[in-house]
């Protein structure tokens, strides 16, 4: 018997030997299929750059914050590559939203605000099938859902939400708390993070929460006068 599986082994790869790529001519696929990729993301970027300049750069922040707390805890290399593309690229749904609700200085109507919802959904579309990043594209898309199942687009509960989004939405509303939009004034830290804590058992993560309150003490202990203690 294992000489028979030895000599169809050895059959086989005679067989197909010549339709096999060697592993230099895969190398230069893969770094000419990112490097494609790349300049892609860069390109949806500087679009979204042109079309809400407040968005483009909150999406840098929210990637930096997000890759930085994924370092201080100890993420794998992987889940800190698919968490800076997704960072990155979470709100990139918004090319598909009209300006003039993307720029709106007062509050949203109902219709407004469904058709805003909409950008989460789109992102995913476009980082699956424009972008062509699968798992980056899962992350996008329920990084607006909620541990109570109340968030959309897909109204999401607890641990059907993959972490990265649950990270991801920490990190989203963090930033947009603490940056100065023209119709509200930011937020300190310290009162970022309290305003992240009362929504701890309805919108986020409990856990990841606490190490994000841990992280941003750790990070900004000249910024936060009064620190916030994760419960
Ligand atoms: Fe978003």
């Amino acid at each position: 018997m294992k000489k028979y599986k030895h000599k169809k082994s050895k059959c086989f790869n005679s067989k197909y030997k010549k339709f096999l790529l060697p592993s230099c001519i895969v190398k230069i696929f893969y770094n000419i299929l990112h490097i494609v990729q790349l300049s892609i993301i860069l390109l949806l970027h500087l679009l979204l750059n042109l079309k809400d300049t407040y968005t483009a750069a909150h999406c840098i922040r929210v990637m930096r914050l997000a890759v930085s707390f994924a370092e201080y805890n100890n993420y794998t290399f992987t889940q800190i590559k698919i968490l800076k593309y997704s960072a990155l690229l979470h709100d990139i749904g918004k090319l598909l939203i009209p300006k003039k609700i993307l720029a709106k200085n007062k509050k949203l109507t109902h219709e407004e605000y469904a058709i805003i919802k909409k950008h989460s959904y789109y992102g995913y579309i476009i980082t699956k099938y424009i972008v062509g990043k699968n798992i980056e594209a899962e992350v996008i898309k329920h990084h607006h859902e909620r541990v109570d199942g109340k968030g959309y687009p897909d109204g999401l509960k607890g641990n059907k939400i993959n972490d990265l989004s649950k990270l991801l939405s920490i990190c989203d509303a963090f930033d947009a708390m603490t940056s100065t939009r023209s119709y509200r004034k930011k937020l300190s830290f310290e009162d970022a993070l309290i305003e992240l804590q009362a929504n701890a058992e309805n919108q986020f993560d409990k856990n990841i929460l606490n190490k994000f309150i841990y992280f941003v003490n750790s990070k900004s202990n000249s910024c936060i006068t009064k620190k916030i203690k994760p419960e």
